[in-house]
């Protein structure tokens, strides 16, 4: 092993002392590249780091192999090529059977993602299919005693035709007939509605008006105040996540979890993807971990945890589009940390020490702040891109 591995629990232990019981966070496991290592490897990497939730962006055969008899739980996702043959029942429960049933259970495979981003996706022809596909994969694993794998699909923010205040989230028109099917089965098999959500797309955009503390999530910042909700945001993220909610009530759902498929920092762009750099990639990152290990929810939902990936592991050399598509990794595919994210070399001291007062330095309270330096994101943030 080697001394480059590093530990994402430790960052908490500087700041308050003990550390908590988490859950972990999640991370996305990408594998557009030529030069990853292997999965007993990236295995290896994922347990030194404590990560036990991962994704995948297909059914790699040799990775769900590799994770059998591990303590990592993973989420596989249908691309998007397959999705037209699913339509038929007998095609889905016979791509269950082949690419699902045989890994099971040594494989802990929790989820399974119908597509991804779907509903924004450039061949309209695709969606048509979305929630066939959705209803057969489900049916076909409870038919096979696997009902409890959840099945859903990842959107893009761009599914949101407002997103500004959270409270006027809504989704575009266009989609909303779909939508309303998809959302009915999430309602019914209590499933959750995953979103990939990346504050510096909108910081890229217009990073004149939108401060970097806020999508960055620095505190303290003045952040923004809901003025129907009065709900306070000190990052966008939440800001977003609370948006789909908003949205998602709006087409009669109340009951239906937000969860992060995606977010996360480039650490490279091109020049003109403004933002794009190691230390705000780290700072993104880092301020993220430290929320997930408080086990932080939205300000609209403070009582449950966010549920996040991060994207991504690893940054894949074969991505297409602009530089910053192929440096999202916290790693370097020779395992090499791509930045410092708060992560420390070395083993976690087993702390015994007693809490102490240095906790009241990270608390997040945004009472203080709620003067009238508040800050109006303009509503160009609601223009997102979809990650090709
Ligand atoms: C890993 O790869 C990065 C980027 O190519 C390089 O800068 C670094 O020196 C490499 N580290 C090792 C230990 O080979």
């Amino acid at each position: 092993m080697t001394i480059t591995y590093v530990f994402l629990a430790l960052f908490l232990s500087s700041d308050i002392g003990i550390i908590p019981h988490v859950e972990s966070l999640g991370i996305n496991y990408g594998q557009v590249a030529n030069n990853l290592p292997e999965p007993d490897k990236v295995l290896e990497l994922l347990s030194t780091l404590r990560l036990t939730k991962t994704r995948i962006y297909d059914t790699n055969p040799q990775i769900l192999s590799s994770f059998a008899n591990s303590n990592i739980e993973i989420i596989v996702t249908v691309e998007n090529e397959v999705l037209s043959q699913l339509d038929d029942p007998q095609q889905a429960l016979q791509w269950v059977s082949s690419h699902i049933i045989p890994y099971l259970p040594e494989t802990k495979i929790t989820g399974i993602q119908v597509g991804n981003e779907v509903f924004t996706d450039d061949d309209d022809t695709l969606l048509q299919h979305l929630v066939p596909a959705v209803v057969n994969i489900h049916n076909a694993l409870s038919r096979l005693g696997y009902s409890n794998i959840q099945v859903s699909t990842p959107s893009s923010l761009a599914v949101l035709q407002n997103s500004y205040p959270p409270s006027a989230g809504s989704f575009k028109s266009e989609i909303n007939g779909i939508m309303f099917q998809f959302l009915n089965f999430l309602s019914t098999t209590r499933t959750p509605f995953w979103i990939n959500a990346y504050p510096y797309f909108a910081y890229e955009d217009d990073p004149s008006t939108i401060p970097l503390d806020y999508v960055l999530g620095n505190n303290p910042n003045a952040g923004m105040v809901d003025p129907y909700t009065k709900l306070h945001y000190d990052n966008m993220l939440y800001a977003m996540v609370d948006a789909v909610y908003f949205a998602i009530a709006k087409m009669g759902f109340r009951n239906i979890e937000v969860r992060v498929s995606e977010t996360g920092w480039p650490s490279k762009g091109d020049p003109n993807e403004v933002g794009a750099s190691p230390q705000n990639a780290a700072t993104y990152n880092r301020n993220l971990i430290r929320k997930q290990m408080a086990n932080e929810g939205t300000p609209l939902t403070p009582r449950m945890r966010l549920e996040v990936y991060l994207f991504a592991l690893f940054n894949e050399d074969m991505k297409p589009g602009p530089t910053s598509e192929r440096n999202y990794g916290l790693f370097q595919p020779n395992e090499s940390m791509t930045y410092n994210v708060g992560l420390f070399v070395s083993t976690i001291p087993k702390s015994t020490s007693t809490p102490t007062s240095t906790s009241t330095q990270t608390s997040t309270s945004t009472s203080t702040s709620t003067s009238s330096a508040s800050f109006f994101v303009t509503s160009s943030s609601t223009k997102t891109k979809v990650k090709p």
